[in-house]
């Protein structure tokens, strides 16, 4: 199986990856994920990256391409793969196209604007797993705590109330467009091309 997670900042791709790649037995592909691990490891690529991505707006199409490329050669990819967070411009959506990286589905997690700051604020998340949390939607066993390891839980840095709005309006002058992009593709029916679904992310995380 191999997916495209689609949505805005806090629409909640992380937690269904969660779920999704259990079922499936494929890796995430999360390149929000793999840019905060090069920021912990203080890597040229993460330097560079951190502050872009604190001010909420996007790493530069070549460097991701680059980084999702060498991902892809890895041998859990045989069996499929779920991207989370990308691909996140036309770029990106065009370059896995040119390279034939096959898709079966794209699936776009819908939630309102409103719903986002108040996701974000509350959000906590377990630094080496990626693991999501939520103080109120989605809580820990233990307070503070990942349900897995036991360790601390912490706050996303771009999680503030003002890069958040960044980040959501980068989403509808950049990302957006790629609804259009996969709806038209899965449209056309032409061979390889994807089927689209468009799930509300409103409700319970299971449901
Ligand atoms: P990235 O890490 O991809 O962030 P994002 O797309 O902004 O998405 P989030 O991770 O914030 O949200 P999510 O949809 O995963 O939601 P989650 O499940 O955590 O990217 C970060 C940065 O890296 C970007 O800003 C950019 O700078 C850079 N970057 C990454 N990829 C890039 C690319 N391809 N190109 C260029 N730059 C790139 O859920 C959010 C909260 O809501 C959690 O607390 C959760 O518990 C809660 N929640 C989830 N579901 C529900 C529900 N149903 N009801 C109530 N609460 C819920
Ligand atoms: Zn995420």
């Amino acid at each position: 199986m191999r997916l495209i997670l689609l949505g805005p900042p806090g629409a909640g791709k992380g937690t269904q990856a969660n779920f999704i790649k259990e079922k499936f037995n494929i890796p995430q592909i999360s390149t929000g994920d793999m840019l905060r691990a090069a920021v912990k490891a203080g890597t040229p690529l993460g330097l560079e990256a951190k502050k872009v991505m604190d001010a909420g707006g996007l790493v530069s199409d070549d460097i991701i391409i680059g980084l999702v490329k060498d991902r892809l050669k890895q041998p859990d990819c045989a069996n499929g793969y779920l991207f989370d967070g990308f691909p996140r411009t036309i770029p990106q959506a065009d370059a896995m196209k040119d390279a034939g990286v096959a898709i079966d589905y794209v699936l776009e997690i819908d939630v309102p604007d409103e719903s986002i700051v108040e996701r974000m604020s509350g959000r906590r998340v377990h630094q080496s797993s990626g693991r999501t949390y939520h103080v109120k939607f989605n809580p820990p066993k233990v307070e503070g705590k990942d349900d897995v390891t036991g360790e601390e839980l912490i706050q996303r840095d771009d999680d503030k109330e003002e890069t958040v709005k960044k980040r959501l309006t980068v989403y509808h002058d950049q990302t957006e467009v790629l609804v259009g992009y996969y709806n038209k593709w899965a449209e056309s029916g032409k061979p390889g091309a994807p089927k689209y679904r468009k799930i509300s992310g409103v409700g319970p995380v299971e449901t």
